[in-house]
Formats: structure tokens, C-alpha cells, sequence
């Protein structure tokens, strides 16, 4: 089949765009309000954009009142949010704190979540969650779109702090990810969490690996090394 997006029909029950991009790891982002209350909300076009420093970025929909959602107020407000991990044992929490509720509410309480504080900015972790990014604000990429909805904040962050649960990593010293289960999200309203894993040996130099490791003290030492650096 062949379609184009606002052009021609797919001519399918469900649009299948989403269910193309796929799985889309969950940004459960929690922030807080200028005037002190915290909110919690995921999103699923979430990623890291880099590693040196590290950044992340999420992208918010317009609420169905064509407003920015609140999750990007906060950040604009205050300059600060923080990514937890959504896990599988974690799956009721997330759904329910991406309910449409007002600024007024603390979606933490509304979700049923115990708050972690964090050390370098005031938005609250998941205490329950395993692993944290705290971040502050870089800026917001506006895309115009169609519609009430259609149009997204890119919101960028630079990740100041890491926390990780030891008990989240093995015995070499990796994340567990089969332990973990993290959970993203595919089309419609399916999930997957991560059950399985293969590894693929990357052909190259150290510098290649090191950049795919994502180690900036192993890219360093690679490119010293290219150098001819003792
Ligand atoms: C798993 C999941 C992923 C979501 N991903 C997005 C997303 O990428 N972008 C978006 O605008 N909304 C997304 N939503 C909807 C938001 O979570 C929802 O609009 C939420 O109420 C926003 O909260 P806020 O207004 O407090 O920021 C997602 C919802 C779920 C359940």
C-alpha cells in the first residue's frame, strides 16, 4: 500500500503511522509548577539526543484546547525537569499519570507514587522508578502543525545528575535491562517491555566503539591514543 499523510487515505480501521516508529521508550517526566505543585506525565516520543554531555528530549502535543501541555510550562517556567524510567511493574502508574488532570493537582499523589528528592533540581523523582535523569532546561523546538493538537513543543535537556538503583545492575556492572523490564510504547494501545536482548559486535576503530559506547573518557583516551599521546 502507498498513502500520503493529509493527502491521500490509508484507507486502514486505525491511521498506522505510530505503529511504524517502534518501541518508543517512555519519557515519564516529572516537573514543578512555578507556584510549587508537582506533575508527572509520559511521552513516548521521547530520546537521547547525545552523550557529551548527555541531552534528552521529549515531544508534547498541544492539549486538546490547543494549549501547551503543562509538563512544558513547568520546564519553561523553572528550567529544570526530571526523566524516570517506566518498568513494567510500574505499567498502572504511568497510564494513570498521563490522565488529563488540572495544573492543580499533584499527579505523584494522583498516580499513587512515593517522591524521591532530588539534589541538583527541585522537581521530585519516582522513588519506585530505578533509574533518574535530573535535567535542566536547553530550549524548545515549536513545530507548527495542524489542528488543535497538531502542533509540538520539542523540549531539550541537559542531563545534570544520574541516579541509579544498584540493584539495577549485574555483576559486571551493566544496567540489567531484562531485570528492569523497561517499558516503551508501540501503536494503538500496545506496549512491549524489554524480555529479550542480542548483541551485535560493531566493526572499528576505538574511537568508534568508544563514541558507541558512549564513554567520553573512552572517546578521550581513543583519540590521545590516535595521537600518538602517551
Ligand atoms: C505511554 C504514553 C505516552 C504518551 N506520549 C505522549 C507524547 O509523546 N506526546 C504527548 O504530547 N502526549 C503523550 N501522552 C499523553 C500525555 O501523557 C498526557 O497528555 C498528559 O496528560 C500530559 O500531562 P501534562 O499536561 O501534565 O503535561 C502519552 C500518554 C501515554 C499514556
Amino acid at each position: 500500500m502507498y498513502y500520503e499523510p493529509g493527502k491521500s487515505a490509508h484507507g486502514l480501521p486505525h491511521d498506522p503511522f505510530k505503529s511504524c516508529v517502534v518501541p518508543r521508550p517512555i519519557g515519564w517526566i516529572s516537573t514543578t509548577s512555578r507556584t510549587g505543585i508537582d506533575n508527572l506525565a509520559p511521552f513516548s516520543q521521547f530520546q537521547n539526543v547525545s552523550f557529551d554531555p548527555p541531552m534528552v528530549m521529549f515531544c508534547a502535543n498541544q492539549n486538546a484546547g490547543g494549549r501547551r501541555k503543562d509538563t512544558v510550562v513547568n520546564v519553561e517556567d523553572t528550567g529544570q525537569f526530571v526523566w524516570n524510567l517506566a518498568t513494567w511493574e510500574l505499567r498502572e502508574a504511568v497510564n494513570r499519570s498521563s490522565e488529563d488532570v488540572a495544573p492543580e493537582v499533584d499527579e505523584f499523589a494522583h498516580a499513587g507514587l512515593v517522591k524521591a528528592p532530588s539534589r541538583l533540581v527541585r522537581p521530585p523523582r519516582v522513588a519506585a522508578s530505578p533509574i533518574q535523569f535530573e535535567c535542566s532546561y536547553l530550549q524548545t523546538l515549536r513545530l507548527p502543525g495542524n489542528g488543535a493538537l497538531g502542533t509540538v513543543d520539542v523540549v531539550f535537556g541537559r542531563v545534570l545528575a544520574i541516579h541509579i538503583d544498584d540493584a539495577a545492575l549485574d555483576e559486571r556492572g551493566r544496567i540489567d535491562v531484562l531485570k528492569l523490564r523497561p517499558i516503551a510504547r508501540l501503536g494503538y494501545h500496545d506496549y512491549t517491555s524489554v524480555e529479550s536482548l542480542f548483541t551485535l559486535r560493531p566493526q572499528g576503530g576505538p574511537t568508534r566503539l568508544a563514541g558507541l559506547e558512549g564513554s567520553p573518557e573512552k572517546v578521550a583516551a581513543a583519540l590521545a591514543q590516535a595521537r600518538g599521546e602517551p
